[in-house]
């Protein structure tokens, strides 16, 4: 889940034009969608929600790089949920349709939940959403979610203060222990992926903080 701290999106992502470069995809409002600097994190999260094998599912494909690196775990189903038609059309025409292990489906995650099954690993990460999206998807884990599966999610929240970021790390936490989930939080380094020249033409530079705690949530009753 990527907003900014302003939280001025105003639902037209979808039904607007987004441009794709070899370091970037970017809306009509350039700003980013998504960047190839967060590659090593995408490969940190595919191997987190692959960790048990099985049945895989992404919300959210952008420029592909955690479904590319959740095919490296060669899961026996992976399953990718995508609602920009640009984006969808480039799923396709890059290949993805014709992977075996491979389901496409096209639309908001809220509106394809009855073709949703059970997961042994999930990550969720959309673009132009709320912190409220982001719960809501959560109530859906119980289902969403097999016994012993792992869960994880972008955790771009407050992306440019440390403190607020960490009240967010604590609050979405709590959020998940309510509904039965322990979350723990794996620091990564990342300053050395983030040279000012990253952000040049960027309009809103959506993470500024030295380190990124990867979210890694498991049912609380698996462990009991
Ligand atoms: C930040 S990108 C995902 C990046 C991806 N993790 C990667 O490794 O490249 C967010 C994606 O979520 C999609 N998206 C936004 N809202 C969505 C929704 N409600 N349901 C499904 N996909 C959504 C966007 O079109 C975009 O492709």
């Amino acid at each position: 889940m990527r907003t900014n701290e302003n939280g001025d999106f105003d639902g037209a992502y979808l039904e607007d034009r987004v441009t794709f470069s070899e370091d970037k995809l970017m809306d009509s409002d350039s700003k980013v969608v998504m960047m190839a600097w967060e590659k090593p994190l995408m490969e940190a999260y595919a191997k987190a929600v692959c960790s048990g094998g099985g049945h895989i599912l992404n919300i959210g494909f952008g420029m592909g790089l955690v479904d590319t690196a959740i095919q490296q775990y060669a899961p026996v189903t992976h399953t990718i949920v995508e609602a920009h038609p640009e984006v969808y059309k480039r799923v396709l025409h890059t290949g993805w349709g014709d992977k075996d292990n491979v389901k496409i489906i096209f639309g908001r995650w809220q509106d394809v939940l009855s073709q949703l099954e059970s997961y042994d690993g999930i990550f969720f990460d959309t673009y132009g959403e709320y912190y409220e999206d982001l719960r809501e998807f959560h109530q859906h884990l119980p289902i969403l979610l097999k016994p012993g599966g792992n869960y994880s999610f972008f955790n771009g929240l407050c992306g440019g203060n440390a403190f607020f970021h960490v009240v967010y790390c604590h609050l979405v936490s709590l959020e998940l222990e309510n509904l039965g989930y322990s979350t723990q939080l794996i620091p990564l380094p990342v300053k050395d992926c983030l040279g000012e020249e990253v952000w040049e033409g960027v309009k809103h530079k959506y993470w500024q903080l030295d380190t990124y705690y990867l979210p890694v949530c498991q049912s609380m009753q698996d462990s009991e």
